[in-house]
Protein backbone atom coordinates (compact mmCIF):
# COMPACT_ATOMS: atom_id res chain seq x y z
CA UNK A 1 0.00 0.00 0.00
CA UNK A 2 1.50 3.36 -0.85
CA UNK A 3 -0.01 6.99 0.22
CA UNK A 4 1.43 10.09 1.44
CA UNK A 5 1.80 9.08 4.83
CA UNK A 6 4.99 7.78 6.25
CA UNK A 7 4.78 5.17 8.39
CA UNK A 8 7.31 5.73 11.45
CA UNK A 9 6.62 2.73 13.19
CA UNK A 10 9.17 0.59 11.38
CA UNK A 11 13.05 0.61 11.89
CA UNK A 12 12.87 2.60 8.26
CA UNK A 13 10.42 5.22 7.97
CA UNK A 14 8.73 4.73 4.78
CA UNK A 15 5.40 5.79 2.63
CA UNK A 16 5.98 2.76 0.28
CA UNK A 17 4.54 -0.66 2.14
CA UNK A 18 7.66 -1.66 3.55
CA UNK A 19 6.05 -3.78 6.18
CA UNK A 20 3.98 -5.64 3.69
CA UNK A 21 7.16 -6.30 1.40
CA UNK A 22 9.32 -8.86 3.03
CA UNK A 23 12.14 -9.21 0.72
CA UNK A 24 12.45 -5.75 0.34
CA UNK A 25 12.43 -4.95 4.02
CA UNK A 26 14.85 -7.82 5.13
CA UNK A 27 17.32 -6.71 2.12
CA UNK A 28 17.49 -2.71 3.87
CA UNK A 29 17.30 -4.08 7.09
CA UNK A 30 20.54 -6.08 6.13
CA UNK A 31 22.17 -3.01 4.69
CA UNK A 32 21.23 -0.69 7.80
CA UNK A 33 24.09 -1.64 9.96
CA UNK A 34 26.70 -1.05 7.42
CA UNK A 35 24.89 2.15 6.60
CA UNK A 36 25.13 3.37 10.22
CA UNK A 37 28.70 2.07 10.26
CA UNK A 38 29.72 4.33 7.54
CA UNK A 39 27.74 7.24 9.07
CA UNK A 40 29.65 6.99 12.10
CA UNK A 41 32.92 6.36 10.40
CA UNK A 42 32.79 8.49 7.40
CA UNK A 43 29.97 11.25 8.71
CA UNK A 44 30.27 14.25 10.37
CA UNK A 45 33.82 13.85 12.62
CA UNK A 46 32.79 13.98 16.34
CA UNK A 47 29.43 15.79 17.08
CA UNK A 48 27.65 12.30 17.33
CA UNK A 49 26.29 12.81 20.57
CA UNK A 50 25.32 16.64 20.09
CA UNK A 51 21.70 17.03 19.89
CA UNK A 52 21.29 18.88 16.27
CA UNK A 53 18.04 21.34 15.48
CA UNK A 54 17.46 18.83 12.29
CA UNK A 55 14.10 18.35 10.29
CA UNK A 56 12.72 15.03 9.41
CA UNK A 57 10.09 14.31 6.81
CA UNK A 58 7.56 12.92 7.79
CA UNK A 59 5.14 13.40 4.71
CA UNK A 60 5.36 13.50 1.27
CA UNK A 61 2.97 16.67 0.24
CA UNK A 62 4.83 19.68 -0.74
CA UNK A 63 3.08 21.66 2.35
CA UNK A 64 4.19 20.44 5.78
CA UNK A 65 6.33 17.79 5.01
CA UNK A 66 8.90 18.76 7.53
CA UNK A 67 9.31 18.30 11.16
CA UNK A 68 11.87 20.14 13.28
CA UNK A 69 13.22 19.03 16.53
CA UNK A 70 16.76 17.46 18.57
CA UNK A 71 17.98 14.65 17.31
CA UNK A 72 21.54 12.74 17.78
CA UNK A 73 22.72 12.44 13.78
CA UNK A 74 22.96 8.29 14.05
CA UNK A 75 19.44 8.45 15.43
CA UNK A 76 18.39 10.95 12.49
CA UNK A 77 15.16 8.73 11.13
CA UNK A 78 16.37 7.87 7.55
CA UNK A 79 13.75 6.98 5.25
CA UNK A 80 12.35 5.76 1.72
CA UNK A 81 9.88 8.58 0.84
CA UNK A 82 8.43 9.10 -2.71
CA UNK A 83 6.05 11.84 -4.26
CA UNK A 84 2.92 10.95 -4.49
CA UNK A 85 2.23 8.56 -7.14
CA UNK A 86 0.46 10.53 -10.06
CA UNK A 87 -2.62 8.99 -11.20
CA UNK A 88 -2.53 8.00 -15.18
CA UNK A 89 1.17 9.33 -15.41
CA UNK A 90 2.08 8.66 -18.85
CA UNK A 91 5.63 9.04 -20.18
CA UNK A 92 5.97 12.56 -22.04
CA UNK A 93 9.34 11.72 -24.31
CA UNK A 94 11.00 9.32 -26.17
CA UNK A 95 10.20 6.49 -28.21
CA UNK A 96 7.76 5.46 -25.26
CA UNK A 97 5.63 8.94 -25.29
CA UNK A 98 2.67 8.47 -24.37
CA UNK A 99 2.45 5.25 -22.81
CA UNK A 100 1.50 4.56 -19.11
CA UNK A 101 4.59 4.88 -16.84
CA UNK A 102 6.50 1.90 -16.12
CA UNK A 103 6.14 0.79 -12.48
CA UNK A 104 8.25 -2.18 -12.44
CA UNK A 105 11.50 -2.20 -14.54
CA UNK A 106 11.60 -3.06 -18.70
CA UNK A 107 13.65 -5.63 -18.91
CA UNK A 108 15.54 -3.83 -21.92
CA UNK A 109 16.17 -0.78 -20.29
CA UNK A 110 17.81 -2.96 -16.45
CA UNK A 111 21.00 -2.44 -17.60
CA UNK A 112 20.80 1.68 -18.17
CA UNK A 113 18.50 2.11 -15.11
CA UNK A 114 20.80 0.27 -13.06
CA UNK A 115 23.80 2.15 -13.97
CA UNK A 116 22.07 5.91 -13.66
CA UNK A 117 20.49 4.88 -10.35
CA UNK A 118 24.09 3.60 -9.40
CA UNK A 119 25.68 7.10 -10.49
CA UNK A 120 23.04 9.24 -8.85
CA UNK A 121 23.43 6.80 -5.56
CA UNK A 122 27.60 7.34 -5.03
CA UNK A 123 27.40 11.36 -5.08
CA UNK A 124 25.24 11.08 -2.06
CA UNK A 125 27.24 10.06 0.53
CA UNK A 126 30.79 11.03 -1.20
CA UNK A 127 29.77 14.59 -0.73
CA UNK A 128 28.88 13.12 3.05
CA UNK A 129 32.86 11.85 3.06
CA UNK A 130 33.95 15.02 1.55
CA UNK A 131 32.50 17.34 4.23
CA UNK A 132 33.32 15.63 7.04
CA UNK A 133 35.48 17.47 9.04
CA UNK A 134 33.89 21.03 8.28
CA UNK A 135 31.36 20.94 11.71
CA UNK A 136 35.16 21.34 13.44
CA UNK A 137 35.28 24.75 12.12
CA UNK A 138 31.66 26.07 11.81
CA UNK A 139 31.29 29.78 12.08
CA UNK A 140 28.27 29.57 14.30
CA UNK A 141 25.67 27.02 15.67
CA UNK A 142 23.31 28.26 12.84
CA UNK A 143 25.67 27.05 10.18
CA UNK A 144 26.97 24.04 11.32
CA UNK A 145 23.46 22.63 11.93
CA UNK A 146 22.82 24.02 8.18
CA UNK A 147 26.04 21.40 7.20
CA UNK A 148 24.48 18.54 9.22
CA UNK A 149 20.81 18.77 7.83
CA UNK A 150 22.64 18.63 3.92
CA UNK A 151 24.66 15.80 5.20
CA UNK A 152 21.66 13.74 6.78
CA UNK A 153 19.90 14.47 3.79
CA UNK A 154 22.44 12.81 1.53
CA UNK A 155 22.53 10.02 3.62
CA UNK A 156 18.67 10.03 3.32
CA UNK A 157 19.58 10.68 -0.48
CA UNK A 158 21.44 7.45 -0.42
CA UNK A 159 18.58 5.37 1.03
CA UNK A 160 16.55 6.39 -1.65
CA UNK A 161 18.67 5.03 -4.18
CA UNK A 162 19.42 2.00 -2.20
CA UNK A 163 15.66 1.26 -2.11
CA UNK A 164 15.53 1.04 -5.87
CA UNK A 165 18.27 -0.77 -6.08
CA UNK A 166 17.44 -3.46 -3.49
CA UNK A 167 13.39 -3.76 -4.80
CA UNK A 168 13.60 -3.40 -7.98
CA UNK A 169 17.31 -5.21 -9.31
CA UNK A 170 18.02 -8.60 -7.50
CA UNK A 171 21.01 -9.84 -6.88
CA UNK A 172 23.43 -7.20 -8.58
CA UNK A 173 21.12 -4.26 -6.80
CA UNK A 174 21.75 -5.52 -3.87
CA UNK A 175 26.03 -5.65 -4.66
CA UNK A 176 25.75 -2.50 -5.79
CA UNK A 177 23.75 -1.34 -2.44
CA UNK A 178 27.14 -2.65 -0.66
CA UNK A 179 29.64 -1.01 -2.91
CA UNK A 180 28.37 2.21 -2.51
CA UNK A 181 29.36 2.04 1.45
CA UNK A 182 32.08 0.54 0.60
CA UNK A 183 33.51 3.66 -1.72
CA UNK A 184 35.23 6.19 -0.35
CA UNK A 185 35.84 10.12 -1.55
CA UNK A 186 39.52 10.54 -2.57
CA UNK A 187 39.90 7.36 -2.24
CA UNK A 188 43.21 5.67 -4.86
CA UNK A 189 41.90 2.73 -4.87
CA UNK A 190 38.47 2.49 -4.27
CA UNK A 191 37.33 5.64 -4.94
CA UNK A 192 33.52 7.86 -5.67
CA UNK A 193 33.15 7.44 -9.51
CA UNK A 194 32.90 10.90 -10.33
CA UNK A 195 36.10 13.11 -10.38
CA UNK A 196 34.39 16.45 -8.80
CA UNK A 197 32.95 13.97 -5.50
CA UNK A 198 36.34 13.14 -4.94
CA UNK A 199 38.12 16.50 -4.61
CA UNK A 200 38.44 18.00 -0.64
CA UNK A 201 36.47 20.55 0.70
CA UNK A 202 38.48 22.11 2.91
CA UNK A 203 37.17 25.24 4.08
CA UNK A 204 33.72 26.56 4.71
CA UNK A 205 33.70 28.40 1.73
CA UNK A 206 34.63 25.69 -0.30
CA UNK A 207 31.35 23.66 1.16
CA UNK A 208 29.25 27.19 0.20
CA UNK A 209 30.53 26.87 -3.46
CA UNK A 210 29.97 23.15 -3.22
CA UNK A 211 26.40 23.18 -1.91
CA UNK A 212 25.76 26.51 -4.81
CA UNK A 213 27.57 24.67 -7.80
CA UNK A 214 27.78 20.68 -7.04
CA UNK A 215 24.30 20.50 -5.58
CA UNK A 216 23.21 22.38 -8.44
CA UNK A 217 24.45 19.58 -10.54
CA UNK A 218 22.62 16.97 -8.70
CA UNK A 219 19.48 20.06 -9.01
CA UNK A 220 19.89 18.97 -12.83
CA UNK A 221 20.35 15.60 -12.82
CA UNK A 222 17.49 15.13 -10.44
CA UNK A 223 14.88 17.34 -12.60
CA UNK A 224 15.98 15.25 -15.40
CA UNK A 225 15.20 11.96 -13.44
CA UNK A 226 12.27 13.26 -12.07
CA UNK A 227 10.89 12.73 -15.74
CA UNK A 228 11.54 9.56 -16.59
CA UNK A 229 9.43 6.40 -17.39
CA UNK A 230 10.42 4.50 -14.83
CA UNK A 231 7.78 5.90 -11.89
CA UNK A 232 9.57 5.06 -8.60
CA UNK A 233 12.54 7.22 -10.23
CA UNK A 234 10.23 9.91 -10.96
CA UNK A 235 8.88 9.59 -7.36
CA UNK A 236 11.85 9.27 -5.17
CA UNK A 237 13.69 11.85 -7.27
CA UNK A 238 10.33 14.41 -7.17
CA UNK A 239 10.98 13.99 -3.39
CA UNK A 240 14.77 14.73 -2.95
CA UNK A 241 14.32 17.96 -4.88
CA UNK A 242 12.10 19.45 -2.34
CA UNK A 243 15.01 18.59 0.10
CA UNK A 244 17.68 19.75 -2.56
CA UNK A 245 16.05 23.66 -2.66
CA UNK A 246 17.40 23.73 0.90
CA UNK A 247 20.84 23.02 -0.01
CA UNK A 248 21.09 25.45 -2.30
CA UNK A 249 19.88 27.65 -0.07
CA UNK A 250 23.06 27.16 2.19
CA UNK A 251 25.51 27.33 -0.47
CA UNK A 252 23.85 30.83 -1.86
CA UNK A 253 23.16 32.27 1.43
CA UNK A 254 26.23 31.29 2.76
CA UNK A 255 28.35 33.05 0.41
CA UNK A 256 25.90 35.92 0.08
CA UNK A 257 26.81 36.26 3.50
CA UNK A 258 30.58 36.05 3.01
CA UNK A 259 30.24 38.55 0.07
CA UNK A 260 28.21 40.94 2.44
CA UNK A 261 30.74 41.02 5.54
CA UNK A 262 33.32 41.61 3.33
CA UNK A 263 31.91 44.47 1.73
CA UNK A 264 30.72 45.24 5.41
CA UNK A 265 33.92 45.48 6.43
CA UNK A 266 35.83 47.61 3.25
CA UNK A 267 33.53 49.90 3.64
CA UNK A 268 33.92 50.25 7.36
CA UNK A 269 37.76 50.42 6.92
CA UNK A 270 37.37 53.20 4.16
CA UNK A 271 38.67 50.74 1.45
CA UNK A 272 37.38 50.95 -1.98
CA UNK A 273 39.86 49.03 -3.94
CA UNK A 274 38.61 45.79 -4.09
CA UNK A 275 41.89 44.49 -5.28
CA UNK A 276 43.81 45.99 -2.09
CA UNK A 277 44.42 42.57 -1.00
CA UNK A 278 46.86 42.60 2.34
CA UNK A 279 44.34 45.24 3.89
CA UNK A 280 41.17 43.81 3.12
CA UNK A 281 42.54 40.28 4.20
CA UNK A 282 44.12 42.06 7.65
CA UNK A 283 40.21 43.27 8.59
CA UNK A 284 40.16 39.53 9.05
CA UNK A 285 37.61 38.86 5.94
CA UNK A 286 38.06 37.29 2.12
CA UNK A 287 38.47 39.20 -0.18
CA UNK A 288 36.34 39.13 -3.25
CA UNK A 289 38.89 38.26 -6.09
CA UNK A 290 39.82 35.23 -3.45
CA UNK A 291 35.81 34.60 -3.68
CA UNK A 292 36.09 35.02 -7.37
CA UNK A 293 38.72 32.30 -7.78
CA UNK A 294 36.77 29.97 -5.45
CA UNK A 295 33.55 30.57 -7.92
CA UNK A 296 36.16 29.60 -10.92
CA UNK A 297 37.32 25.96 -9.11
CA UNK A 298 34.01 25.19 -8.35
CA UNK A 299 31.61 26.31 -11.14
CA UNK A 300 34.39 24.16 -13.54
CA UNK A 301 34.72 20.74 -11.27
CA UNK A 302 30.43 21.14 -11.74
CA UNK A 303 30.85 21.56 -15.50
CA UNK A 304 32.52 18.03 -15.75
CA UNK A 305 30.06 16.24 -13.95
CA UNK A 306 27.99 17.14 -17.02
CA UNK A 307 29.93 14.69 -19.15
CA UNK A 308 30.52 14.99 -22.61
CA UNK A 309 28.51 17.23 -24.75
CA UNK A 310 28.37 14.72 -27.56
CA UNK A 311 26.87 11.55 -26.03
CA UNK A 312 25.20 8.78 -27.26
CA UNK A 313 24.25 7.38 -23.52
CA UNK A 314 22.41 10.79 -22.86
CA UNK A 315 20.47 9.90 -26.40
CA UNK A 316 19.71 6.51 -25.53
CA UNK A 317 18.25 7.33 -22.18
CA UNK A 318 16.31 10.03 -23.60
CA UNK A 319 14.85 7.84 -26.61
CA UNK A 320 14.50 5.08 -23.73
CA UNK A 321 12.08 7.09 -21.42
CA UNK A 322 14.25 6.88 -18.72
CA UNK A 323 16.24 10.60 -18.68
CA UNK A 324 14.74 13.50 -19.79
CA UNK A 325 15.42 17.31 -19.98
CA UNK A 326 14.85 20.02 -18.17
CA UNK A 327 11.24 21.40 -17.41
CA UNK A 328 10.42 18.44 -19.79
CA UNK A 329 7.12 18.77 -19.96
CA UNK A 330 6.95 23.07 -20.14
CA UNK A 331 9.44 22.41 -23.64
CA UNK A 332 7.02 23.04 -26.84
CA UNK A 333 8.74 20.56 -29.42
CA UNK A 334 7.70 16.74 -30.17
CA UNK A 335 9.83 15.27 -27.54
CA UNK A 336 11.26 12.93 -29.72
CA UNK A 337 13.75 15.10 -30.79
CA UNK A 338 14.64 12.80 -34.08
CA UNK A 339 14.88 16.00 -36.34
CA UNK A 340 15.82 18.37 -34.00
CA UNK A 341 19.94 20.04 -33.75
CA UNK A 342 21.29 21.98 -30.88
CA UNK A 343 23.83 24.52 -30.33
CA UNK A 344 26.96 23.05 -29.29
CA UNK A 345 30.46 24.39 -28.33
CA UNK A 346 32.98 23.01 -29.58
CA UNK A 347 36.43 23.04 -30.65
CA UNK A 348 37.27 23.63 -34.35
CA UNK A 349 40.60 23.86 -36.16
CA UNK A 350 41.98 24.52 -32.59
CA UNK A 351 38.85 27.43 -32.30
CA UNK A 352 35.97 27.28 -30.18
CA UNK A 353 32.42 27.52 -32.31
CA UNK A 354 28.94 26.92 -32.01
CA UNK A 355 28.51 23.96 -34.05
CA UNK A 356 24.56 22.88 -34.88
CA UNK A 357 24.48 19.06 -33.31
CA UNK A 358 21.91 16.82 -33.42
CA UNK A 359 19.32 17.34 -30.37
CA UNK A 360 19.20 13.73 -29.30
CA UNK A 361 23.21 13.81 -28.73
CA UNK A 362 23.58 17.07 -27.73
CA UNK A 363 21.25 16.90 -24.67
CA UNK A 364 24.14 16.87 -21.92
CA UNK A 365 25.01 20.04 -23.31
CA UNK A 366 21.49 21.40 -23.08
CA UNK A 367 21.44 20.59 -19.71
CA UNK A 368 24.94 22.20 -18.94
CA UNK A 369 23.19 25.19 -20.29
CA UNK A 370 20.14 25.09 -18.29
CA UNK A 371 22.52 24.38 -15.33
CA UNK A 372 24.66 27.63 -16.21
CA UNK A 373 21.12 29.74 -16.61
CA UNK A 374 20.29 28.24 -13.20
CA UNK A 375 23.55 29.04 -11.53
CA UNK A 376 23.93 32.90 -13.25
CA UNK A 377 20.75 33.80 -11.51
CA UNK A 378 22.15 33.07 -8.35
CA UNK A 379 25.29 35.06 -9.02
CA UNK A 380 23.32 37.60 -10.06
CA UNK A 381 22.31 38.03 -6.62
CA UNK A 382 25.24 37.89 -5.36
CA UNK A 383 26.32 40.62 -7.04
CA UNK A 384 22.99 42.75 -5.95
CA UNK A 385 24.58 42.51 -2.78
CA UNK A 386 28.09 44.12 -3.96
CA UNK A 387 26.34 46.80 -5.14
CA UNK A 388 24.09 47.28 -2.54
CA UNK A 389 27.48 48.15 -0.33
CA UNK A 390 28.50 50.15 -2.71
CA UNK A 391 31.73 48.48 -4.08
CA UNK A 392 32.97 48.02 -7.57
CA UNK A 393 33.26 44.90 -8.35
CA UNK A 394 31.23 41.65 -9.99
CA UNK A 395 31.62 38.31 -9.77
CA UNK A 396 31.21 36.54 -12.98
CA UNK A 397 31.08 32.90 -14.31
CA UNK A 398 34.50 32.29 -16.39
CA UNK A 399 33.97 30.66 -19.93
CA UNK A 400 33.17 27.05 -19.79
CA UNK A 401 35.90 26.09 -21.69
CA UNK A 402 38.22 27.55 -18.95
CA UNK A 403 40.03 24.59 -16.16
CA UNK A 404 38.33 21.41 -17.47
CA UNK A 405 38.98 17.90 -17.67
CA UNK A 406 35.89 16.43 -19.51
CA UNK A 407 34.62 16.55 -23.12
CA UNK A 408 35.14 18.99 -25.70
CA UNK A 409 37.48 21.11 -23.72
CA UNK A 410 39.26 18.42 -21.47
CA UNK A 411 42.43 18.88 -23.52
CA UNK A 412 42.77 22.15 -23.79
CA UNK A 413 43.82 25.63 -21.94
CA UNK A 414 41.57 29.02 -22.00
CA UNK A 415 41.46 31.74 -19.70
CA UNK A 416 38.01 32.91 -17.93
CA UNK A 417 37.40 34.94 -20.50
CA UNK A 418 37.60 32.51 -22.99
CA UNK A 419 41.00 32.93 -24.87
CA UNK A 420 42.50 29.65 -25.67
CA UNK A 421 46.11 30.24 -24.63
CA UNK A 422 49.06 27.86 -23.69
CA UNK A 423 49.68 25.44 -21.34
CA UNK A 424 52.52 27.30 -20.20
CA UNK A 425 50.60 30.55 -20.03
CA UNK A 426 48.04 29.12 -18.19
CA UNK A 427 50.35 27.50 -15.50
CA UNK A 428 51.88 31.23 -15.25
CA UNK A 429 48.59 32.69 -14.95
CA UNK A 430 46.91 29.74 -12.61
CA UNK A 431 47.02 31.28 -9.23
CA UNK A 432 45.75 34.47 -10.67
CA UNK A 433 42.46 32.42 -11.62
CA UNK A 434 42.15 29.63 -9.72
CA UNK A 435 42.74 29.31 -5.93
CA UNK A 436 46.49 29.65 -4.93
CA UNK A 437 47.96 27.30 -1.62
CA UNK A 438 48.72 31.00 -0.31
CA UNK A 439 44.47 32.09 -0.71
CA UNK A 440 43.82 28.70 1.01
CA UNK A 441 46.21 29.15 3.66
CA UNK A 442 44.95 32.33 4.05
CA UNK A 443 41.06 31.08 4.13
CA UNK A 444 42.20 28.47 6.35
CA UNK A 445 43.36 30.66 9.51
CA UNK A 446 40.29 32.01 9.38
CA UNK A 447 38.55 28.49 10.17
CA UNK A 448 38.02 29.01 14.02
CA UNK A 449 35.10 27.70 14.92
CA UNK A 450 32.31 29.80 17.14
CA UNK A 451 29.72 28.09 19.13
CA UNK A 452 28.57 30.74 21.58
CA UNK A 453 24.45 30.74 20.53
CA UNK A 454 23.96 33.74 18.36
CA UNK A 455 27.31 34.30 17.63
CA UNK A 456 29.26 34.11 14.27
CA UNK A 457 32.62 34.36 13.00
CA UNK A 458 34.30 37.77 11.83
CA UNK A 459 34.73 36.53 7.96
CA UNK A 460 30.82 35.84 8.21
CA UNK A 461 27.29 38.11 8.17
CA UNK A 462 24.78 36.59 10.49
CA UNK A 463 21.61 35.31 8.73
CA UNK A 464 18.82 37.42 8.17
CA UNK A 465 16.34 34.79 9.34
CA UNK A 466 16.44 31.59 11.38
CA UNK A 467 16.28 28.18 10.80
CA UNK A 468 12.19 27.59 11.04
CA UNK A 469 11.82 31.18 12.37
CA UNK A 470 13.84 30.44 15.54
CA UNK A 471 15.69 33.78 17.04
CA UNK A 472 18.84 34.95 16.76
CA UNK A 473 20.48 33.23 19.80
CA UNK A 474 18.51 29.97 19.39
CA UNK A 475 21.16 27.19 20.46
CA UNK A 476 21.22 25.15 17.27
CA UNK A 477 23.05 22.41 18.28
CA UNK A 478 24.00 21.67 21.69
CA UNK A 479 27.30 20.59 21.55
CA UNK A 480 28.00 17.39 24.23
CA UNK A 481 31.00 17.71 26.57
CA UNK A 482 33.36 15.45 24.50
CA UNK A 483 32.85 17.91 21.46
CA UNK A 484 32.55 21.30 22.89
FE1 LIG B 1 21.57 14.59 -2.65
FE1 LIG C 1 22.28 18.00 -2.04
Amino acid sequence: MENSQVNYDTLIPNNVGLSEDRRVLKALEKWHPGYIDWWKNMGPNGFQESQVYLRTAVGVEKNGWAQFGYVKMPEYRWGVLLAPQVENRTISFGNHKGEAAWQEVPGEYRAILRRLIVIQGDTEPASVEQQRYLGQTAPSLYDMRNLFQVNVEEGRHLWAMVYLLQKYFAADGREEANMLLQRRSGDIDKPRMLGTFNEETPDWLSFFMFTFFTDRDGKMQLESLAQSGFDPLSRTTRFMLMEEAHHMFVGETGVGRVIQRTCEAMNEAGITDPYDIDRIRALGVIDLPTLQKKANLHYSLSLDLFGSEISTNAANAYSAGIKGRYNEEKIDDDHLLHNDSYPVLKMVDGKIVTVQENALTALNMRLRDDYIADASKGVGRWNKIIQKAGVEFELVLPHTAFHREIGEFGNTFCSPEGELISEDTFQERRNDWLPSSDDGAFIQSLMHPVTAPGEYAGWIAPPRIGIDQQPGDFEYVQLDEASA
